[in-house]
């Protein structure tokens, strides 16, 4: 019993929130680097902000982040040191396509990913590789849209192709696009989206994501024909809806409001549209643009596992005046019977196992937890150590739910990879001080810091757990 011999225990990160070096060797610009720190983050959306360029008087932590571009070797060090045998990083397309729209690839920046998986390679780690992580280069925003146009999909194809192709032998395990729900709500990260004054966002939402999804399922089809051993994930940000109360329409709604989400994983994994989408899409008077080769690709080319983030379960009610409480990127209803972290994310070990449980009964596909972690303020002592019990508690708590998934309800997981093993700028804020590493990053939200990495108290418990697969959590 308990988790496979060769369970992948690990940590994850994203190209833009650590590496900075936002236009060294050739890098080109991001959606995700002209995002700046604070409430104004994501007005670029309701068109508050200029954008797609650096404005005086913001902070654009992404540009050094914590410097990961230079500090690799060192980070992955500590990470097979506490005995990761997975990492999962994503790559910056626009170090491999500065533009996005170029026939030949950025050589600097194939290099630069392959002395990374050469390193992980050395300690025996697996990488485990997004291709995307939220970013889309800006020269594809400002020329084509970003997805909302179908040239996307022939971008994309080459990044993978380029990415598969140099990258065989060294890297196995894939995930197409981080997070593919988020593009609901956070449609400029999710997909490099700018909307017009009075264009019908649901619309161009839905055709966008219905290009992620045929890109998906191309870079699915390409990668096996490259290698037939490469392993495909999709991504979801997943959190089981609970009904706030058993009267029927909270359940139902509930209900309607996991659709939404599974949705996209419900293309991904079996190869078409649900009906309920189709009704509900055809309801919003929204038309898909889909040619005969989209459904004949998405048929064909389904994903070999499903990859998750969960960070809490969420809430709802028709009751619209109850309170509501900050979660992943969306707001949620607050549930009674839960804590909260400092930023309001609210804490549901259990949660997790019914979400793992929802999860399998729908697909039957090997799972892989991608992402999952406390976000704190971590204050040093005097020694300069953090002491960290509280994420102790939070990851022992979340661990234990995943333990009784496998264990009891026979959940196949390939995986556990907790988010932002190393401090990071967070996606949701920007800022640094939301840390969720075993290792701590000197660098504070003004960009002030030495950038010295210090192991956390977190960090050795973490080496046990590992250790011992999973079995001592003490
Ligand atoms: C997920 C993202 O949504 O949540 C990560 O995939 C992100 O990029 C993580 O960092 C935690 O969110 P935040 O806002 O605390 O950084």
């Amino acid at each position: 019993m308990g988790f496979r011999q060769d369970f992948l225990w690990g940590g994850a990160t994203a190209a833009n929130q650590c590496e900075g070096a936002y236009n060294t060797d050739g890098r080109g610009l991001a959606n995700v680097d002209v995002v700046p720190i604070g409430n104004e983050r994501f007005d670029i959306i309701s068109g508050k902000r200029k954008m797609l360029d650096f404005e005086d008087g913001y902070f654009y932590p992404a540009k050094k982040a914590i410097d990961m571009y230079h500090h690799y070797k060192e980070d992955i060090k500590l990470f097979a040191e506490m005995g990761f045998k997975t990492y999962r990083l994503s790559i910056a397309w626009t170090r491999i396509f500065p533009n996005g729209d170029e026939l030949e690839p950025n050589e600097k920046g194939l290099a630069f990913y392959e002395d990374l998986f050469k390193t992980c390679q050395q300690y025996g780690i697996e990488p485990l590789v997004t291709i995307t992580h939220f970013d889309c280069p800006i020269h594809l925003i400002k020329e084509y849209g970003g997805w909302r146009n179908r040239k996307m999909i022939v971008f994309y194809e080459r990044l993978v192709r380029t990415l598969f192709t140099r990258y065989k032998g060294l890297v196995k395990y894939w995930l197409t696009f981080n997070e593919i729900n988020m593009i609901l709500h956070a449609p400029f990260m999710g997909a490099g989206l700018v909307f017009e004054q009075g264009e019908n966002e649901q619309q161009t939402k839905y055709q966008a994501a219905h290009h992620e999804l045929v890109a998906s399922a191309l870079a699915t089809k390409i990668a096996h024909e490259i290698d037939p051993d490469n392993m495909i994930g999709c991504m979801l940000a997943a959190g089981e809806y609970y009904p706030l109360t058993p009267k029927p329409e909270d359940v139902f709604l509930a209900q309607q409001k996991n659709h939404e989400n599974y949705f996209f994983i419900d293309v991904q994994s079996r190869g078409e549209y649900p009906a309920y989408a189709l009704k509900a899409l055809e309801r919003g008077g929204i038309e898909i643009d889909m040619t005969e080769e989209d459904v004949t690709l998405l048929k064909q080319h389904t994903v070999d596992f499903i990859s998750f983030s969960y960070y809490s379960s969420r809430v709802v009610t028709t009751d619209e005046s109850v309170e509501k409480t900050a979660g992943n990127i969306f707001k949620s209803v607050k549930n009674p019977y839960l804590e909260a972290s400092e930023w309001g994310w609210q804490i549901d070990p259990l949660g997790l196992r019914t979400t793992m449980n929802a999860i399998y009964d729908r697909y039957q596909k090997p799972l892989f937890i991608v992402e999952n972690g406390l976000g704190a303020i971590d204050m040093p002592d005097e020694s300069g150590c953090v002491k960290d019990d509280y994420r102790i508690s939070y990851l022992r708590e979340h661990i234990k739910a995943m333990k009784d998934a496998v264990e009891l309800d026979g959940i196949d997981l390939l995986g556990y990879t907790s988010w932002g093993c190393i401090d990071l700028v967070s996606a949701g804020t920007g800022e640094m001080k939301k840390r969720y590493g075993f290792i701590y990053v000197d660098r504070d939200n003004d960009g002030n810091g030495s950038l010295k990495r210090t192991k956390k108290k977190s960090f050795d418990w973490y080496k046990k757990v590992i250790a011992s697969n999973g079995e001592d959590l003490s």
